[in-house]
């Protein structure tokens, strides 16, 4: 594990959306709790933030939090079940899902007004740190430094808050927040504009917000202000907007390759790409889709 200097040590995982995109499946718990191969997106993203040397996992959750809670808790029954059976590989993979010296805070945003109103919940626990935000349904798979690392390690060069972007077909623009930048270098741009979900005619680039972001603690000041914005949600980009005005925004073309496990589609293919790297079923699973193809 790589870790950061600790000037990040706190991530915040909003979890209280409706996940309607993926009814009947997320109608008792959260979508975030969806597994690709054997492990929910949640437990992806809070492996990235460990990794990134963030300490402090800050859940916000909505009507479904007790699986999210049961999840990063100890489960004593059935650790003591597999050890009474000597399934003591499966009781190690229990164990590690919290590793050592990771604290986990839950906070309960009561309606789901908004990505920018789950993220105004964490305050209290933020306070006047830097932070990161880590949206689990945006799946991040790279080959060297995890996006989090990466996006930390830029804060750490800049001192700024930093917003994770990719290019995107100019038609997808409504799914985004898109920003206007100037370009520092082939990685990094500067963000003077940023728009939630514009029509591809209006959309003022096609470098699209994706989940990952690092956030100064005077985002809060503006979140207070928000009103309502697109799809009558508090907008975490109407934030980001105001906040352009006082500090300098970095948008970071971070390598990796995400899936959005938000969309059916999205999921599918992260299924199919960690299934062809797990040491478990790989092989079979190759042939599998070798046959199917004849
Ligand atoms: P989405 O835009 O994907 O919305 O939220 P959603 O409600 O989860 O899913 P659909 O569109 O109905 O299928 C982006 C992220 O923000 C969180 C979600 O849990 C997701 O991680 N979120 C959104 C909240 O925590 N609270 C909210 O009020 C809205």
């Amino acid at each position: 594990m790589k870790r950061n200097t600790g000037v990040i040590r706190k991530a915040v995982f909003p979890v209280a959306g409706m996940g309607s995109r993926f009814l009947p499946a997320t109608k008792a718990s959260p979508k975030e709790m969806m597994a690709i191969v054997d492990k929910p997106l949640i437990q992806y993203a809070v492996e990235e933030a460990i990794e990134a040397g963030i300490t402090d996992m800050i859940f916000v959750t909505g009507r479904n939090k007790r699986a999210i809670e049961d999840h990063f808790d100890k489960a004593y029954e059935l650790e003591a079940e597999l050890e009474k059976r000597g399934k003591l590989e499966l009781l190690r993979i229990t164990r590690e899902v919290i590793p050592e010296g990771i604290n986990c805070i839950f906070i309960r945003q009561s309606e789901p007004l908004g990505l920018g109103h789950a993220v105004l919940c964490a305050e209290p626990v933020i306070n006047h740190e830097p932070f990161v935000v880590i949206l689990a349904d945006d799946l991040m798979v790279s080959d060297g430094a995890s996006v989090t690392q990466q996006m930390v390690d830029v804060y750490e060069r800049h001192h700024s808050s930093v917003l994770g972007v990719q290019e995107v077909p100019r038609e997808l623009t409504r799914q985004y927040g898109i920003v206007s930048s100037v370009r520092v270098n082939a990685e990094l741009e500067q963000v003077n504009g940023i728009v939630e979900k514009p029509e591809p005619e209006e959309a003022p680039s096609t470098l699209a917000v994706v989940g990952r972001y690092v956030l100064t603690s005077r985002i809060f000041h503006h979140l207070r202000d928000v009103q309502a914005g697109v799809g009558g949600e508090i907008q975490l980009t109407d934030a980001i907007s105001a906040l352009i005005a006082e500090e300098r925004i970095l948008a970071y073309r971070y390598s990796g390759v995400r899936y959005d496990c938000g969309s059916k589609l999205g999921y599918l293919k992260a299924t199919v790409a960690l299934a062809l790297e797990h040491p478990e079923v790989r092989d079979e699973f190759a042939a599998y889709l070798q046959h199917l193809k004849l």
